[in-house]
């Protein structure tokens, strides 16, 4: 039932200063596919203003289960958050839809770089202003923005989406998701498929982002490896649940994750499997 709420850590009252709150917090959310699907089994996190936050976890941990609920997606693919409470900027968003966060400054860029395929770079990231049309000098001015952080987009901004490559169409997305001018960013997944150059470049653009304009971000990845490299702090969730989090320094040294998760690059999806016959033998929280 939505109405037991879980006691809240150092509770976003008013009283605490607004630098310290969390831009988003997550208390213990359960969900649940189709009225029966249990998905995710109490995952708390938070992200605090101007930070990067990795959710890391293997194929069907329940990353984008995750994103989705915070963006409040899920509710279009028949999900619902069962137990728990979401706060975005101190407002929790049980209520809320999807357009109601893109106006409050949150925007998700989905898994697989959902663009357009028939409709040009320029009008795929034209699209991302939806929220707020514009048009004329302000349009471009928002463009240019864009292209002051992806030079290849200004070459290829003619170009159908969906003839150029990978890297192109994962930063078109991004690109298209900044037109909204969002203070956080939900990026699932955005290494997927590509090759590790195009991943570098695409995080050192996340990474300029964040500091030149301060956008929260968290990120989904199975690419520990890289995600650790750019975050600040990570959460580690396996079937519905958050194993382990602590500062990505700290994850990164971690023997449990090293072994487990940081092998991954040149072993693929195996030290997945592998882990399910460690944790058999081992419990590790
Ligand atoms: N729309 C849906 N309906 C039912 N089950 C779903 C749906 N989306 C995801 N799931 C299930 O929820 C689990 C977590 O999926 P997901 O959040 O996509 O994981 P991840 O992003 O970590 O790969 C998986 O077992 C998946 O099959
Ligand atoms: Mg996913």
């Amino acid at each position: 039932m939505n109405l037991s709420v879980a006691p809240a850590v150092g509770s976003a009252a008013a009283g605490s200063g607004p630098e310290t709150a969390p831009v988003l917090a997550v208390k213990n959310i359960e969900v649940v596919y189709n009225s029966v699907i249990l998905v995710l089994r109490g995952v708390s996190l938070e992200v605090p203003q101007g930070g990067i936050v990795a959710l890391l976890g293997g194929n069907g941990a329940g990353k984008s289960t995750t994103l989705k609920s915070v963006s409040t997606l899920l509710a279009s693919e028949r999900g619902a958050v069962t137990k728990g409470s979401i706060e975005f900027r101190g407002k929790r968003t049980d209520n809320l839809m999807p357009g109601d966060m893109v106006g409050m400054g949150m925007v998700q860029v989905m898994e697989g770089r959902r663009c357009f395929a028939h409709l040009t770079v320029e009008e795929n990231l034209t699209a991302g202003a939806y929220a707020r049309p514009i048009k004329g000098k302000e349009l471009n001015d928002a463009l240019e923005r864009v292209y002051a952080y992806f030079p290849r987009l200004k070459e290829r901004r003619s170009s159908l989406a969906g003839y150029t490559s990978g890297g192109e169409q994962q930063m078109t997305a991004i690109g298209r998701a900044m037109m909204a001018k969002p203070s956080m960013l939900l990026l699932d997944e955005p290494s997927m498929g590509l090759a590790p150059q195009i991943v570098v470049e695409i995080f050192e653009i996340v990474r300029e982002l964040n500091q030149k304009e301060g956008v929260s971000i968290l990120l989904a990845e199975q690419n520990t490896n890289v995600a650790l490299k750019y975050s600040d702090y990570g959460y580690i969730l396996e079937s519905g649940r958050i194993m382990m989090d602590g500062s990505a320094k700290a994850l990164a040294e971690n023997k449990d994750v090293k072994e487990f998760y940081l092998g991954m690059s040149s072993e693929g999806r195996k030290s997945f499997r592998d882990m399910k016959s460690y944790r058999r033998r081992k419990r590790w929280i």
